[in-house]
């Protein structure tokens, strides 16, 4: 660590090593490669989300996520309602301290328009077991475009550290035939 200026005070002046400018060249070109492939790999490689984001009131959320899991509830498991989503639907989930509600029910082939919000602070969204991370915030809404491809049952973790129950913060989507 430096503690005393450069002996050269005018220190950009000077040349810089050969080696020093390979690596910023190296660098610079792998920085704009992946910055390329970005939009490659959300075109053709179907691996980043293709998200939508609005701002939303929380109270207004609740609601919306509320009469969603009224209309379409299709059981009770673990204190929590099981919500059938309709197929090509618009299909809810909030998370609050510390739960992710309701557990949905969704069928493989179909797809749905996913909502996502948080009701006081940040939660994450971690998909398991696939590899699916998203950050909730109150405020903001996320909906994701989705279509499951297999069947059986997917765990929500809150993966954004939240407080004392951060651990029992786990939801659950069945997917069914
Ligand atoms: Cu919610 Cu950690």
């Amino acid at each position: 660590m430096a503690i005393s200026p450069p002996e050269q005070r005018i220190w950009w002046n000077q040349k810089v090593e050969r080696g020093e400018l390979v690596w910023i060249v190296i660098a610079f070109l792998w920085g704009l490669l992946m910055f390329f492939m970005m939009v490659y790999w959300h075109l053709y490689g179907k691996q980043n989300l293709s998200g939508e984001v609005y701002r939303i009131d929380p109270a207004v959320y609740e609601q919306r996520v509320e009469a969603f899991a009224e209309k379409y509830k299709i059981g009770e498991e673990a204190d929590m309602p099981v919500v059938k989503a309709p197929p090509g639907g618009d299909t809810y989930m909030l998370a609050r301290l510390w739960q992710w509600w309701p557990i949905l029910q969704l069928q493989k082939g179909q797809t749905y328009r996913l909502h996502l919000s948080s009701l006081d602070w940040q939660h994450g969204f971690s998909l398991q077991p696939v590899n699916i991370n998203i950050q909730i915030h109150p405020g903001i809404e996320h909906i994701i475009t989705l279509t499951p491809t297999e069947a059986g049952d997917f765990t929500v973790v809150c993966n954004e550290f939240c407080g004392i129950g951060h651990h029992t913060m786990v939801g659950r989507i069945h997917v069914v035939e």
